[in-house]
């Protein structure tokens, strides 16, 4: 397993070395804040043992990776009825947009793009007393991450720029599949999305989705192998937005990214990895993010093909 410590190590210097592309978020103004020289890695094994590089213990925004931790409690209270409120196909649209709701009747593509994510928020919002504190007390648990945190400022800078978010979870009310009040949707919604982790912490928290019978510090399991599964099928499908495919094609592994700069791949029954590089591509994913992960899976010949 040390072997995993030296190849993300030269992994790290080699894609560290390539000359920069990319964007930093600017859109939710306090993400632009970020140095974008900012470069982490870190690998959790099933075996929990944990191998680092760069910036792999800095907190950052992951944004909508935590897309992944809500569409899971959401999946836990509602078992299979959660897809009668969201599908389960790609979208073939940029993460933020509004066009095939018209046509879908208000049924979001898939829980990972915003309007998918904000019926799931919809949805705790019915269950959780507390929606903020409980679910953060559910990342705590699954994680054994006591210190896990949302952070005030991106969270109310989003909610002070998220036009298009409001837009969606409107028009999604208007089909009758918001059925909380938009204000307090979105507001756990900004919030969810504000959550602060490391690489370190992030490749921990997602080891529920790696390792077959896992159970938390209380002895207790997240979610089912049945359910598992599926979580990481619409990873794989759905989790890059409109370039789902060709993260599958470059990396291989079931993923999710966040507008932070973060990406996570599982690599069941083996690993989980987290990747943090802030600049972004076009189809908002971090540059430097899939350049490592697909250098690190071709080097590892570690994939699920
Ligand atoms: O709703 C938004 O636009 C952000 N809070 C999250 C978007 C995001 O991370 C998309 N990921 N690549």
């Amino acid at each position: 397993m040390e072997k995993y410590q030296k190849i993300i190590e030269d992994v790290y210097l080699e894609v560290k070395n390539m000359p920069q592309s990319g964007k930093v978020a600017n859109y939710i103004p306090e993400l632009a804040f970020v140095d974008p020289e900012n470069f982490g890695i870190n690998i959790t094994t099933i075996d929990k043992e944990s191998f680092g590089v760069g910036d792999f213990d800095k907190k950052f925004s992951v944004q909508s990776i935590t897309k992944i931790l809500s569409l899971t409690l959401a999946y836990k209270f509602e078992g299979v009825k959660i897809w009668d409120r969201v599908d389960v196909e790609p979208s073939g649209n940029p993460f933020n947009s509004l066009l095939q709701l018209e046509a879908d009747l208000g049924k979001p593509r898939n829980p990972f793009i915003n309007a998918g994510a904000i019926v799931i928020c919809d949805v705790l919002v019915s269950h959780l007393k507390n929606p903020k504190e409980d679910f953060l007390d559910f990342c705590k648990e699954i994680s054994n991450i006591p210190t896990l945190q949302y952070n005030e400022k991106v969270a109310q800078s989003e909610k002070a720029s998220g036009y298009r978010n409001v837009a969606l979870c409107n028009f999604i009310k208007s089909f009758g599949n918001i059925k909380n009040d938009v204000d307090v949707v979105l507001d756990f919604y900004f919030y969810m999305c504000s959550l602060e982790m490391t690489c370190k912490e992030l490749s921990k928290i997602f080891l529920f989705l790696t390792i077959d019978n896992f159970t938390t510090q209380k002895g207790e399991r997240v979610i089912t192998e049945s359910q598992t599964k599926r979580i990481n099928a619409i990873m794989l499908t759905c989790g890059f937005y409109d370039e789902s495919g060709e993260f599958a094609f470059r990396v291989g592994l079931p993923g999710k990214s966040g507008v932070g700069g973060g990406i996570v791949a599982i690599l069941p029954d083996k690993y989980c990895i987290a990747v943090w590089s802030p600049k972004l591509n076009v189809k908002g994913n971090s540059y430097k993010g899939m350049l490592f992960l697909e250098k690190f899976t071709s080097k590892t010949t570690s994939s699920i093909f």
